[in-house]
């Protein structure tokens, strides 16, 4: 097993603010990994640290062996990291089609035709929505919009901040289900999840956090098992 994402002694927020007080976290070649936790306990920003988009204090962040904790985004992006936000994520003023060319303007206008083809694989619904205002687009149908937009720099390691949040229970298992089929098609995948019931089904292993720091990780069934961490942090069994 070869490890994509090696996460060690992470300390990190905004300016002043600590959020992060010490992540150990790695995730290996083709995993599905989700994080759980409280709101607030820091599990955007963890990303978006990893991202370059939130302060690192101190810590080691390597991606394949390299150190990527002073990389910029573009060059994330460009060496097969794509990461899905959990608040705006598509362009409301643009298109369909305009949002998914976005994800991939450094294309040439036939690669990206075939990926903004592949892309659309997964969610055929949005074939028919391509000259539509993502302003017009419902919840769930902008989160695919977001999640194919992702796909279209066709990165190895796609990172997923609560891409099911506010969605109806068939959007929300349509979702995940795409996401485990990237995982089939070879993806390694870390997602933040509200629905953690769901996205633990389809993980290998999950790690809860609580004020910044990893509470707990075990493999997922254990988590989904557990009656005591599993009643308090999953709520009770439906
Ligand atoms: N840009 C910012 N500047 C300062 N503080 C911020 C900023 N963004 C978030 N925070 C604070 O950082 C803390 C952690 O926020 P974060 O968004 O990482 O939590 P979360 O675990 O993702 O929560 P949720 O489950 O609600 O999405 C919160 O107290 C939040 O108010
Ligand atoms: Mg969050």
């Amino acid at each position: 097993m070869s490890r994509v994402l090696e996460v060690i002694g992470l300390t990190g927020g905004y300016g002043p603010i600590q959020i992060l007080n010490g992540i150990d976290l790695h995730v290996e070649e083709g995993e599905f990994i989700t994080i759980i936790g409280p709101n607030g306990c820091g599990k955007s920003t963890f990303i978006k640290v990893i991202f370059g988009i939130a302060d690192r204090y101190e810590g080691l962040i390597s991606y394949r062996g390299e150190d990527i904790s002073t990389w910029r985004p573009d060059q994330l992006v460009n060496n097969g990291i794509a990461y899905v936000p959990q608040v705006d994520n598509i362009f409301p003023s643009l298109t369909v089609r305009e949002n998914l060319q976005m994800g991939g303007i450094q294309l040439t206008s036939k690669i990206l035709a075939e990926r903004i083809t592949e892309a659309l694989d997964m969610f055929g619904d949005l074939k028919f929505r391509m000259n539509d205002l993502g302003a017009s687009l419902s919840g769930g149908e902008r989160q695919m919009l977001a999640i194919s937009r992702a796909l279209i720099s066709n990165p190895s390691f796609l990172l997923l901040d609560e891409p099911t949040a506010a969605l109806s229970p068939k959007y929300q298992t349509e979702i995940i289900n795409s996401i485990a089929a990237l995982k089939g098609k070879g993806l390694t995948i870390l997602i933040i999840e509200q629905n953690a019931r769901l996205s633990l089904s389809k993980s290998d292993r999950g790690y809860i956090f609580v004020g910044g720091e990893v509470a707990y990780v075990a493999n997922a069934d254990q988590l989904l098992n557990s009656t005591d961490i599993g009643a308090y942090f999953l709520g009770a069994k439906s």
